[in-house]
């Protein structure tokens, strides 16, 4: 039997994450009356994924005015989902153009927007693959709350550079690795068209995960080992606790 990816794709996620998703997660996540939150949920990650990588293109690597022009990019996803504006249709055609790539003097700068630049087009890419899913199973688009996790993932960030910066990029491998392995996991439970999609993410998001780590050991230039356990702990201490807000990232139900 063939399941579309390459089981070892998965070998260094599960030796990243301290701990493997609960079943009592996944049970909640096969329901059927959860189709809409986990779709739902999903939208706003990808969107979310999107736009923490550009805040660290802005925040890190470019000036102002190339980071308000690349900002533009994102507006009609935001406008879509934040104030219900615009038809997702459209959505599909809005790529970045070549020339709005901006360049940065530092050579972890150009590393940072290289690697961020690819990430945002598929992260983008990816919210429309959602909302076509959606479209197919009949599930309107809902604003939903937040969850705890990526919060409580960031709220141990340091207040000092560079350590900001590299606690931000292992946070983000983490927000990766963990949805490659809850997508490996449900997929064989969900229907057949959104399994297959989420068996056709874990590539990319495999690689978001690596490319992530790969920029914060780049920039740190010294061993980060005790900084990735730390927060493999605080990772898993969110998705092994009890949690009663149900979402893609959320912890044991309550
Ligand atoms: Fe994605
Ligand atoms: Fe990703």
């Amino acid at each position: 039997m063939s399941f579309g990816y390459n089981i070892s794709l998965l070998d260094p996620i599960h030796s990243f994450l301290k701990c493997e998703t609960p079943d009592l997660w996944i049970e909640e996540a096969k329901k059927p009356s959860n189709l809409s939150a986990i779709l739902s949920d999903h939208l706003v990650c990808e969107l979310k994924a999107a736009q923490s990588a550009m805040y660290l293109i802005r925040r890190y690597a470019v000036d102002e005015q190339s980071g308000d022009a690349l900002l533009q990019w994102l507006k009609p996803f935001e406008d879509f989902t934040y104030r219900q504006q615009g038809d997702w249709r459209l959505l599909a055609g809005l790529t970045l153009k070549k020339s709005m790539i901006p360049k940065s003097n530092s050579a972890y700068g150009q590393d940072l927007i290289d690697k961020m630049v690819l990430l945002i087009k598929e992260e983008l890419h990816h919210f429309y693959q959602v909302l076509e899913i959606m479209h197919q199973f009949g599930v309107e688009y809902d604003k939903i709350t937040s969850s705890r996790y990526a919060r409580g993932l960031l709220r141990h960030v340091s207040t000092y550079e560079p350590n900001a910066l590299i606690d931000k990029l292992i946070c983000g491998a983490y927000i990766e690795a963990r949805s490659c392995e809850r997508f490996a996991k449900i997929a064989p439970l969900l229907p057949k068209e959104i399994g297959d999609f989420y068996l056709s993410l874990l590539r990319s998001e495999a690689r978001h995960y690596q490319d992530y780590l790969t920029l914060a050991q780049e920039i740190a230039g010294e061993d980060i080992n005790d900084r990735i356990a730390f927060f493999a702990d605080v990772e898993a201490e969110l998705i092994l606790t009890p949690d009663d807000n149900f979402k893609f990232h959320s912890g044991i139900p309550a």
